[in-house]
Protein backbone atom coordinates (compact mmCIF):
# COMPACT_ATOMS: atom_id res chain seq x y z
CA UNK A 1 0.00 0.00 0.00
CA UNK A 2 1.42 3.14 -0.62
CA UNK A 3 2.75 5.06 2.36
CA UNK A 4 0.91 8.38 3.04
CA UNK A 5 1.63 11.22 5.36
CA UNK A 6 -0.75 11.06 8.23
CA UNK A 7 -0.14 14.69 9.77
CA UNK A 8 -0.01 17.05 6.92
CA UNK A 9 -2.76 15.82 4.60
CA UNK A 10 -1.61 17.38 1.47
CA UNK A 11 -4.72 19.36 0.09
CA UNK A 12 -4.38 18.65 -3.57
CA UNK A 13 -2.89 15.19 -5.05
CA UNK A 14 0.71 15.10 -6.73
CA UNK A 15 -0.41 12.76 -9.42
CA UNK A 16 -0.37 16.12 -11.73
CA UNK A 17 2.67 17.04 -12.56
CA UNK A 18 2.15 19.68 -15.04
CA UNK A 19 3.11 22.33 -12.10
CA UNK A 20 6.17 20.94 -11.38
CA UNK A 21 9.12 22.78 -11.20
CA UNK A 22 12.14 21.71 -12.72
CA UNK A 23 14.73 19.59 -10.52
CA UNK A 24 16.63 21.08 -7.84
CA UNK A 25 19.76 19.70 -5.94
CA UNK A 26 18.13 19.79 -2.90
CA UNK A 27 20.27 20.90 0.17
CA UNK A 28 19.38 21.64 3.75
CA UNK A 29 20.35 25.08 5.76
CA UNK A 30 19.44 26.19 8.92
CA UNK A 31 16.65 28.75 8.75
CA UNK A 32 18.91 30.22 11.80
CA UNK A 33 21.53 31.09 9.76
CA UNK A 34 22.66 34.45 8.52
CA UNK A 35 22.31 34.83 5.00
CA UNK A 36 24.30 37.38 2.94
CA UNK A 37 21.99 39.99 1.53
CA UNK A 38 19.40 42.11 2.70
CA UNK A 39 16.68 40.36 4.93
CA UNK A 40 13.27 41.51 3.77
CA UNK A 41 12.36 40.16 7.00
CA UNK A 42 13.58 38.86 10.40
CA UNK A 43 12.34 36.86 13.44
CA UNK A 44 15.31 36.15 16.32
CA UNK A 45 14.10 34.30 19.29
CA UNK A 46 10.04 34.80 18.28
CA UNK A 47 7.59 33.49 21.18
CA UNK A 48 3.68 33.69 21.36
CA UNK A 49 1.75 32.38 24.16
CA UNK A 50 -1.50 32.52 23.89
CA UNK A 51 -4.03 32.22 27.12
CA UNK A 52 -3.34 31.38 30.57
CA UNK A 53 -3.15 28.18 33.23
CA UNK A 54 -5.25 25.50 31.61
CA UNK A 55 -5.83 27.24 28.21
CA UNK A 56 -2.14 28.19 28.26
CA UNK A 57 -0.46 27.43 24.65
CA UNK A 58 2.86 28.16 23.28
CA UNK A 59 1.91 29.17 19.58
CA UNK A 60 5.54 30.32 18.81
CA UNK A 61 8.81 28.80 20.58
CA UNK A 62 11.95 30.60 20.39
CA UNK A 63 11.94 30.50 16.71
CA UNK A 64 14.53 32.63 14.18
CA UNK A 65 13.89 32.96 10.45
CA UNK A 66 15.11 35.17 7.92
CA UNK A 67 13.24 35.77 4.35
CA UNK A 68 16.01 37.40 2.09
CA UNK A 69 14.46 40.06 0.26
CA UNK A 70 13.58 38.89 -3.51
CA UNK A 71 12.90 35.10 -2.29
CA UNK A 72 10.00 33.19 -2.44
CA UNK A 73 9.83 31.02 1.25
CA UNK A 74 6.72 28.38 1.66
CA UNK A 75 6.13 27.44 5.62
CA UNK A 76 4.86 24.25 5.97
CA UNK A 77 3.76 22.29 9.24
CA UNK A 78 0.96 20.15 10.95
CA UNK A 79 -2.31 21.79 11.49
CA UNK A 80 -2.18 24.03 15.05
CA UNK A 81 2.24 24.21 14.56
CA UNK A 82 1.78 28.09 14.37
CA UNK A 83 2.30 29.22 10.68
CA UNK A 84 -0.72 31.70 10.68
CA UNK A 85 0.57 32.99 14.26
CA UNK A 86 4.08 33.23 12.43
CA UNK A 87 2.96 35.38 9.32
CA UNK A 88 0.48 37.41 11.95
CA UNK A 89 3.26 38.38 14.04
CA UNK A 90 5.74 38.96 11.59
CA UNK A 91 2.96 40.90 9.50
CA UNK A 92 2.50 42.89 12.79
CA UNK A 93 -1.24 41.58 12.71
CA UNK A 94 -0.83 40.13 16.40
CA UNK A 95 1.60 41.26 19.10
CA UNK A 96 4.24 38.42 20.37
CA UNK A 97 4.88 37.70 23.98
CA UNK A 98 8.85 37.73 23.35
CA UNK A 99 11.64 38.12 20.78
CA UNK A 100 12.21 40.38 18.14
CA UNK A 101 10.93 41.29 14.29
CA UNK A 102 11.96 43.46 11.88
CA UNK A 103 10.46 44.77 8.83
CA UNK A 104 13.61 45.59 6.94
CA UNK A 105 15.58 47.33 9.82
CA UNK A 106 12.35 48.46 11.60
CA UNK A 107 11.43 46.37 14.87
CA UNK A 108 7.71 45.44 15.21
CA UNK A 109 8.06 44.75 18.72
CA UNK A 110 6.79 47.77 20.74
CA UNK A 111 5.25 49.65 18.16
CA UNK A 112 2.19 51.79 18.50
CA UNK A 113 -0.54 51.05 17.02
CA UNK A 114 -0.76 53.51 14.90
CA UNK A 115 3.29 53.13 13.37
CA UNK A 116 2.02 49.95 12.59
CA UNK A 117 -0.58 50.27 11.14
CA UNK A 118 1.36 52.70 8.79
CA UNK A 119 3.77 50.31 8.52
CA UNK A 120 1.70 47.57 7.29
CA UNK A 121 0.03 49.79 5.06
CA UNK A 122 3.19 51.16 3.25
CA UNK A 123 5.49 48.28 3.72
CA UNK A 124 3.45 44.75 3.95
CA UNK A 125 1.07 42.86 1.80
CA UNK A 126 -1.22 40.24 2.86
CA UNK A 127 -3.23 37.79 1.08
CA UNK A 128 -5.75 35.63 2.98
CA UNK A 129 -6.94 32.19 1.97
CA UNK A 130 -10.82 33.73 2.15
CA UNK A 131 -9.96 37.01 -0.17
CA UNK A 132 -11.70 39.19 2.00
CA UNK A 133 -12.29 41.45 -0.74
CA UNK A 134 -14.99 44.45 -0.09
CA UNK A 135 -18.49 42.94 -2.16
CA UNK A 136 -19.73 46.55 -3.14
CA UNK A 137 -16.50 47.67 -4.46
CA UNK A 138 -15.53 46.75 -8.21
CA UNK A 139 -12.19 44.64 -9.02
CA UNK A 140 -10.00 47.64 -9.91
CA UNK A 141 -11.33 49.70 -6.58
CA UNK A 142 -10.60 47.07 -4.51
CA UNK A 143 -7.30 46.90 -5.49
CA UNK A 144 -6.80 50.54 -4.98
CA UNK A 145 -8.52 50.93 -1.58
CA UNK A 146 -5.61 50.24 0.55
CA UNK A 147 -3.53 53.41 -1.43
CA UNK A 148 -7.11 55.68 -1.71
CA UNK A 149 -7.86 54.81 2.46
CA UNK A 150 -3.69 56.39 2.91
CA UNK A 151 -4.13 58.84 0.17
CA UNK A 152 -1.62 57.96 -1.97
CA UNK A 153 -1.39 58.89 -5.85
CA UNK A 154 -1.70 55.25 -7.90
CA UNK A 155 0.88 54.72 -9.66
CA UNK A 156 -0.72 54.34 -12.69
CA UNK A 157 2.26 52.21 -14.82
CA UNK A 158 2.81 50.36 -11.64
CA UNK A 159 -0.94 49.20 -11.40
CA UNK A 160 -1.40 48.06 -14.88
CA UNK A 161 1.55 46.22 -14.68
CA UNK A 162 0.11 43.85 -11.98
CA UNK A 163 -3.22 44.15 -13.27
CA UNK A 164 -1.32 42.79 -16.68
CA UNK A 165 0.64 39.91 -14.07
CA UNK A 166 -2.47 38.67 -13.13
CA UNK A 167 -4.58 38.94 -15.95
CA UNK A 168 -7.70 40.60 -15.01
CA UNK A 169 -7.52 43.65 -17.31
CA UNK A 170 -10.84 42.46 -18.56
CA UNK A 171 -12.64 42.18 -15.28
CA UNK A 172 -11.57 45.50 -13.39
CA UNK A 173 -15.08 46.68 -12.95
CA UNK A 174 -16.38 43.57 -11.94
CA UNK A 175 -18.02 43.00 -8.78
CA UNK A 176 -16.24 40.27 -6.66
CA UNK A 177 -19.64 38.17 -6.64
CA UNK A 178 -19.37 38.59 -10.63
CA UNK A 179 -15.64 36.93 -10.33
CA UNK A 180 -14.99 33.15 -9.92
CA UNK A 181 -12.28 32.28 -6.56
CA UNK A 182 -9.65 32.14 -8.77
CA UNK A 183 -10.13 35.54 -10.18
CA UNK A 184 -11.14 36.99 -6.60
CA UNK A 185 -7.96 35.65 -5.37
CA UNK A 186 -6.05 37.80 -8.12
CA UNK A 187 -8.04 40.29 -6.84
CA UNK A 188 -6.40 40.20 -3.49
CA UNK A 189 -3.23 39.56 -5.21
CA UNK A 190 -3.07 42.10 -7.20
CA UNK A 191 -3.96 44.56 -4.03
CA UNK A 192 -1.24 43.30 -2.13
CA UNK A 193 1.21 44.07 -4.71
CA UNK A 194 -0.31 47.15 -6.07
CA UNK A 195 1.45 49.07 -3.14
CA UNK A 196 4.89 47.62 -3.52
CA UNK A 197 5.23 46.67 -0.05
CA UNK A 198 8.96 45.07 1.11
CA UNK A 199 7.45 42.04 1.83
CA UNK A 200 3.76 39.99 0.78
CA UNK A 201 2.69 37.47 3.61
CA UNK A 202 -0.28 34.92 1.56
CA UNK A 203 -1.85 32.06 4.26
CA UNK A 204 -2.81 29.60 2.09
CA UNK A 205 -3.77 31.50 -0.60
CA UNK A 206 -4.91 28.38 -2.64
CA UNK A 207 -6.44 26.69 0.10
CA UNK A 208 -10.49 27.35 -1.54
CA UNK A 209 -9.18 27.22 -5.28
CA UNK A 210 -9.23 24.15 -7.27
CA UNK A 211 -6.32 23.21 -8.90
CA UNK A 212 -6.19 25.08 -11.79
CA UNK A 213 -6.72 28.11 -10.21
CA UNK A 214 -4.61 27.77 -7.51
CA UNK A 215 -1.63 27.02 -10.11
CA UNK A 216 -2.75 30.45 -11.62
CA UNK A 217 -1.92 32.46 -8.37
CA UNK A 218 0.82 30.10 -7.44
CA UNK A 219 2.89 31.21 -10.92
CA UNK A 220 1.70 35.04 -10.42
CA UNK A 221 3.06 35.13 -7.00
CA UNK A 222 6.43 33.02 -8.53
CA UNK A 223 6.90 35.76 -11.39
CA UNK A 224 5.71 38.85 -9.03
CA UNK A 225 8.92 37.46 -7.28
CA UNK A 226 11.35 36.84 -10.99
CA UNK A 227 9.84 39.48 -13.06
CA UNK A 228 8.46 42.30 -10.25
CA UNK A 229 11.29 41.38 -7.60
CA UNK A 230 8.91 40.74 -4.82
CA UNK A 231 9.55 38.64 -1.35
CA UNK A 232 6.77 36.58 -0.61
CA UNK A 233 6.34 33.74 2.27
CA UNK A 234 3.47 31.87 1.84
CA UNK A 235 1.76 29.39 4.30
CA UNK A 236 0.55 26.12 2.26
CA UNK A 237 -0.67 22.42 3.49
CA UNK A 238 0.17 21.24 -0.52
CA UNK A 239 3.85 20.05 -1.64
CA UNK A 240 2.89 21.45 -5.11
CA UNK A 241 2.09 24.56 -3.96
CA UNK A 242 5.27 24.68 -1.84
CA UNK A 243 7.34 23.58 -5.25
CA UNK A 244 6.75 27.15 -7.23
CA UNK A 245 9.13 28.39 -3.56
CA UNK A 246 12.68 28.62 -3.60
CA UNK A 247 12.70 27.48 -0.19
CA UNK A 248 10.84 25.79 2.37
CA UNK A 249 10.59 26.38 6.20
CA UNK A 250 9.16 23.40 7.91
CA UNK A 251 7.14 24.27 11.52
CA UNK A 252 6.36 21.75 14.56
CA UNK A 253 4.79 22.67 17.64
CA UNK A 254 5.50 26.26 17.10
CA UNK A 255 9.27 25.29 16.36
CA UNK A 256 11.45 25.61 12.86
CA UNK A 257 12.69 22.07 12.31
CA UNK A 258 13.59 22.13 8.99
CA UNK A 259 14.47 23.62 5.71
CA UNK A 260 14.56 22.89 2.55
CA UNK A 261 16.34 24.83 -0.63
CA UNK A 262 14.97 24.23 -4.03
CA UNK A 263 12.17 22.15 -3.00
CA UNK A 264 10.42 19.85 -5.78
CA UNK A 265 7.06 18.36 -4.70
CA UNK A 266 8.65 15.40 -4.72
CA UNK A 267 10.90 16.15 -1.88
CA UNK A 268 8.73 18.43 0.10
CA UNK A 269 6.62 15.31 0.49
CA UNK A 270 9.57 12.91 1.09
CA UNK A 271 10.33 15.16 3.96
CA UNK A 272 7.11 15.66 5.33
CA UNK A 273 6.92 11.31 5.19
CA UNK A 274 10.25 11.68 7.19
CA UNK A 275 8.36 13.60 9.68
CA UNK A 276 5.41 11.45 10.25
CA UNK A 277 7.80 8.65 10.55
CA UNK A 278 9.72 10.61 13.40
CA UNK A 279 6.57 11.38 14.96
CA UNK A 280 5.86 15.22 16.30
CA UNK A 281 8.35 16.94 18.27
CA UNK A 282 7.52 17.96 21.36
N1 LIG B 1 -6.32 33.71 19.16
C1 LIG B 1 -5.92 32.57 19.69
N2 LIG B 1 -6.19 32.26 20.98
C2 LIG B 1 -5.75 31.10 21.54
N3 LIG B 1 -5.02 30.18 20.88
C3 LIG B 1 -4.72 30.43 19.60
C4 LIG B 1 -5.15 31.63 18.93
N4 LIG B 1 -4.69 31.59 17.66
C5 LIG B 1 -4.02 30.43 17.52
N5 LIG B 1 -4.04 29.73 18.68
C6 LIG B 1 -3.37 28.44 18.93
O1 LIG B 1 -2.02 28.56 18.56
C7 LIG B 1 -1.56 27.38 17.90
C8 LIG B 1 -1.03 27.74 16.52
O2 LIG B 1 -2.14 28.17 15.72
P1 LIG B 1 -1.99 28.63 14.21
O3 LIG B 1 -3.29 29.18 13.79
O4 LIG B 1 -0.80 29.49 14.10
O5 LIG B 1 -1.69 27.24 13.49
P2 LIG B 1 -1.51 26.92 11.93
O6 LIG B 1 -0.20 26.23 11.80
O7 LIG B 1 -1.75 28.13 11.13
O8 LIG B 1 -2.67 25.85 11.70
P3 LIG B 1 -3.61 25.61 10.40
O9 LIG B 1 -2.76 24.82 9.44
O10 LIG B 1 -4.73 24.76 10.95
O11 LIG B 1 -4.06 26.93 9.87
C9 LIG B 1 -2.74 26.42 17.89
O12 LIG B 1 -2.62 25.54 18.98
C10 LIG B 1 -3.93 27.33 18.08
O13 LIG B 1 -4.98 26.66 18.71
MG1 LIG C 1 -3.24 28.70 9.75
Amino acid sequence: MEERPVLWAPAVQISSTRHFRQEHPVTTTTATAVRTGQAAARATGLNKVYGEGETRVVALDNVSVVFPQGEYTAIMGPSGSGKSTLMHCMAGLDTVSSGSSLIGDTELVGLKDKQLTKLRRDHIGFVFQTFNLLPTLTALENITLPMDIAGRKVDKEWLDRVVDTVGLSGRLSHRPSQLSGGQQQRVACARALASKPDIIFADEPTGNLDSRSGAEILSFLRNSVRELGQTVVMVTHDPVAASYADRVVFLADGRIVDELTGPTADSVLDRMRRFDAKGRTS
